[in-house]
């Protein structure tokens, strides 16, 4: 619209060639991996093609997309594409296949697969584009080493990710990492649920991000949300397998962390061993406040509202000093519990505050009775919820 009124005004007050000469820069610039030398055969190692089609597009001044085709698929051994770019508007669009090679043939780097770093503006457009981590090959013989993340955003301003279909990671699938500003939608991730740490969505050190309208099957984390995050939504997701959203772990090592409106909707839980979950460990210190889970459902949940106050903490010592919470609200919570401690509130000496729960409605997946356990202070709004919540 702003360019549209400046090319009327300047039709009207100069001349017609400045406007079509803008107009042009407009036209957005595509380059395709296959005329850089891309194969798409699966077999022979495009991570070099794909970098130097990336290197045309971060040069544009104006539009400019990086186009990966459909019908084909890219083995990828390590992706660099970093900015910061020229353009203030970077597409990818992303329509083939990325394969990652196994373990054995490992050349990238042990943290992350594909990387893009400090890209401001960038859209990526997946229409039906694909990323197979072949996390299969490291599960088994690297359990518990260091697995690399398949796609690490770092310090990524106004990102946009919609319509990717992820699997097999051989960690985390997504990283987001000191980006102001991220919105995906579409997202499919696809692993199995005994894969070790296969985060769907590890967010840390990063504000205004939306999740939405997505289906997360993972090994860990449905999302995990780190310190230093604010303003993070999760809108209409379908968690299964996996851990739940999580907040935290934060606090480790005495440290101190911060989380902030986080704002969990309209999501379901099948089968997972958390579904609302905070974690912190003793002796942290920081805040998780601001924080609501609303309109949730749950099948065959473990711990469908968890706040573990005690995590990595094998016999519970009593320090004081902890990671506030307060401000919690759980509205709207329909399903089923695996366990009998359907709702786990396990505070810090120190107590929880401003908890909130209302219209939660959550039985026994296995026709047993389904409880609410608090420990020290829970100071809050109790509404209606089954089961009773009375030790608040
Ligand atoms: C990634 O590429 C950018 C730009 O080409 C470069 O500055 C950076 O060092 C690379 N990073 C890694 C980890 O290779
Ligand atoms: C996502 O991609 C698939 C495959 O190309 C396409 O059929 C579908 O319409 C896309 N969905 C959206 C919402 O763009
Ligand atoms: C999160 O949701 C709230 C309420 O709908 C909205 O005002 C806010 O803009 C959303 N934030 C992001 C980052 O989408
Ligand atoms: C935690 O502290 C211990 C001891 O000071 C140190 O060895 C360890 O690396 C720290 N871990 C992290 C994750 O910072
Ligand atoms: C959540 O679901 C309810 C009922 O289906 C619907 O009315 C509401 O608009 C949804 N809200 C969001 C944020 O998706
Ligand atoms: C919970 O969900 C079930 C199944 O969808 C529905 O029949 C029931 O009315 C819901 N209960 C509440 C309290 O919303
Ligand atoms: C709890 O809520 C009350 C009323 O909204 C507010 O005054 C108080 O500061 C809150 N305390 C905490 C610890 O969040
Ligand atoms: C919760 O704590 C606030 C102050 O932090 C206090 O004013 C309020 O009375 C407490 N509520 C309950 C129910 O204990």
């Amino acid at each position: 619209m702003q360019r549209l009124i400046t090319c009327i005004l300047i039709l009207d007050f100069v001349s017609a060639t400045l406007c079509l000469s803008s107009n042009g820069e407009n036209q957005v610039n595509y380059f395709n991996v296959m005329d850089y030398g891309a194969h798409g055969d699966g077999t022979s190692d495009d991570s070099n093609a794909i970098s130097n089609a990336w290197q045309g597009v971060c040069g544009e001044q104006g539009p400019a997309t990086l186009l990966i085709p459909s019908s084909k698929i890219f083995l990828v051994k390590r992706l660099n594409l970093s900015g910061p770019c020229k353009t203030p508007n970077v597409g990818i669009k992303f329509e083939g296949k990325i394969v990652a090679p196994s373990m054995n043939e490992w050349v990238g780097d042990s943290l992350s697969w594909i990387q893009i770093f400090y890209v401001n503006g960038l859209t990526i457009d997946a229409d039906g584009g694909s990323i197979d981590g072949y996390g299969s090959t490291w599960w088994q013989k690297c359990r518990s080493c260091t697995r690399p993340t398949s796609l690490r955003f770092h310090s990524c301003n106004g990102l946009t990710v919609k319509n990717l279909s992820m699997s097999n990671s051989p960690g985390a699938h997504i990283s987001v990492n000191g980006c102001d500003g991220a919105f995906f939608s579409q997202i499919n991730i696809n692993s199995p649920r005994d894969s070790p740490n296969t985060d769907g969505f590890d967010i840390a050190v990063s504000k205004n991000i939306a999740i939405e309208d997505s289906t997360l099957a993972t090994g860990d984390d449905c999302i995990a949300i780190n310190g230093g995050c604010s303003y993070i939504n999760a809108t209409r997701l379908v968690c299964q397998g996996g851990h739940g959203i999580s907040i935290g772990s934060l606090g480790k090592n005495k440290s101190y962390e911060t989380v902030e409106e986080v704002h969990v909707r309209n999501c379901s839980f099948i089968g997972t061993t958390n579904g609302a979950r905070i974690k912190t460990w003793p002796g942290g210190s920081g805040y998780a406040r601001k924080i609501t889970y609303e309109e949730i459902i749950l099948e065959d949940v473990q711990n469908s509202i968890i706040i573990d106050q005690y995590y990595g903490i094998k016999t519970p010592n009593e320090v004081e000093d902890a990671v506030k919470v307060s401000e919690v609200t759980y509205s709207g919570f329909n399903g089923t519990s695996a366990s009998d401690k359907a709702i786990n509130l396990n505070c810090s000496p120190s107590g929880c505050f401003n908890i909130t729960l209302d219209q939660i409605y959550i039985v026994s997946s296995k026709s047993t009775k389904v409880y609410a356990f608090c420990k020290n202070i829970v100071n809050g709004t109790i509404g209606h919820t089954v089961p009773k919540v009375s030790c608040a």
